[in-house]
């Protein structure tokens, strides 16, 4: 049934799954400064596929991970992101599967009602309750790759009042790991692309003289390269300026965009090229089950009428059985990927002297946390000053907000997939209808 599939995409003779997965056990992968590496020594890569192909947690399903890694070798995939889990599932046939592809994991820590609200930030004892477990499911796992404490929490230019509520997830999730022995693994967030927060965000989230308090890693969901791009017509020398010095890894969490059919995935030779691979530790494609959105790398078989019930389908898809390839963009990216092979750096020839960024200061109805301002602790909740603009935070009162940017958040709240370009300058109700396809992530 595999070799069907690879024939059918041409596949089979170049990129035969690798006999030496066979065995289990992987090496572990690390943060040292700005890079990813091996045990064993050798830089690491993410050349990563957004996979959830079921609401709750997509690796509960063994019959179904390994017919995916499978198939997930053969295009040179080491990783998968999943937004989604369910903590009390058993996922261990999954994570071997993936282990056995030579496959690592980066999970989100929260799910549908866990994600920090932007419209009224809070971080609670029901958050992180909900966190740890997901870490303590997966922290055992040697290809565990890293943690996002959020995706897109700030969907929009104001919304950055958030960001302290984020840094202080992501400080007690490090806390957390510590108390609880795990080895450390890299607890970092995933933005969306918003021009006015760049670079403010991500500094912001790297800065500050105490390491325990900021991000390990950070990923950026970008699809500013649609089509017939270069680096500098598609922005990423822009956002290559802002790579330079950043202390910690920093890749795109998100990256495929579909505005130009078919998707040739040519942002990979600029991202694993020279220009940034220094800075870049790699990318993960949006998304590996084609739905309506039409990202797709795969199907498991023609769409049907989206109201159809039926098991194994959800919202028009069938989302379990053989993955079969989605032409040509499965092999536009297997070749991209087969002929980009940076080789880094080898942690014993890394000596790290960068130092985290300076914490930004605030710019009126732009970037709204002023310095390294005092994190929330467990139970605070972001005073909404009617302004939008005081970037205050009380351990009481909650304020509720309602109107569009309330309602847009609650749809933004997801994977991404902005629909191929920059959040930014779209009003609300663009992103919750362009979002609105995809209802999950
Ligand atoms: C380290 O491990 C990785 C993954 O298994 C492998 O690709 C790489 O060749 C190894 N490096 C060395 C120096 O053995
Ligand atoms: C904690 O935060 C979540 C997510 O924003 C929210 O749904 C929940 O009501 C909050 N819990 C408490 C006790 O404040
Ligand atoms: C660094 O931050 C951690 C977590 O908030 C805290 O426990 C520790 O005391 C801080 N260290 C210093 C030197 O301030
Ligand atoms: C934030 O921006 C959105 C979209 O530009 C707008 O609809 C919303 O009213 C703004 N919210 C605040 C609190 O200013």
């Amino acid at each position: 049934m595999i070799s069907n599939i690879l024939s059918k995409a041409g596949l089979l003779a170049a990129f035969a799954v690798n006999a030496a997965f066979a065995a289990s056990s992987v090496p572990t992968i690390s943060a040292v400064g700005s890079k990813f590496f091996y045990s064993n020594g050798t830089q690491y890569f993410i050349k990563g596929i957004a996979y959830q192909l079921t609401e709750a947690d997509p690796l509960i399903d063994t019959a179904q991970c390994q017919r995916d890694a499978t198939v997930m070798a053969t295009l040179g995939t080491n990783a998968i992101r999943v937004y989604h889990v369910d903590p009390s599932g058993s996922h261990s046939g999954c994570m071997t599967a993936f282990a056995d592809a030579g496959i690592y994991l980066i999970v989100d820590l929260d799910t549908f009602n866990t994600a920090i609200d932007p419209t009224v930030a809070s971080w609670n004892q029901t958050q992180f309750n909900a966190y740890a477990k997901v870490m303590d499911a997966f922290a055992p796992y040697d290809n565990t790759l890293g943690f996002f404490v959020g995706n897109e929490v700030i969907a929009l230019a104001n919304q950055s009042l958030a960001a302290p509520y984020i840094k202080a997830a992501a400080r007690d999730l490090k806390a957390y790991r510590s108390s609880k022995g795990y080895r450390e693994i890299p607890v970092g967030y995933s933005a969306a692309d918003i021009s006015e927060l760049r670079p403010m965000l991500q500094n912001y989230l790297a800065c500050g003289t105490n390491a325990s308090e900021s991000i390990d890693m950070f990923g950026l969901n970008a699809y500013e390269w649609c089509g017939d791009k270069t680096l500098e017509t598609s922005g990423y020398s822009t956002l290559n300026t802002y790579a330079q010095d950043y202390n910690v890894p920093i890749f795109f969490s998100e990256t495929g965009c579909n505005t130009v059919q078919p998707r040739t995935f040519e942002d990979q030779s600029a991202i694993f090229g020279s220009a940034m691979n220094d800075l870049w530790s790699g990318a993960i494609i949006y998304e590996w089950i084609e739905e309506a959105n039409n990202y797709g790398l795969i199907s498991y078989g023609p769409s049907v009428d989206a109201t159809i019930v039926a098991s194994g389908v959800q919202a028009g898809f069938s989302r379990t059985g053989t993955p079969t390839a989605v032409l040509p963009d499965f092999t536009n990216l297997q070749s991209q990927w087969a002929t980009l092979t940076p080789t880094g750096i080898a942690s014993s020839a890394y000596t790290t002297s960068i130092t985290p960024p300076a914490c930004p200061s605030s710019t009126a109805g732009g970037w709204l946390v002023d310095g390294d301002v005092k994190l929330p602790s467990v139970g605070q909740t972001q005073q909404v000053s009617s302004s939008g603009s005081a970037p205050s935070s009380t351990g009481t009162a909650t304020s509720s907000v309602t109107g569009s940017a309330a309602s847009a958040s609650a749809t933004t709240k997801k994977g991404g997939a902005s629909g191929g370009k920059e959040i930014a300058g779209m009003s609300a109700g663009l992103v919750a209808v362009m979002l609105g396809f995809v209802y999950w992530l």
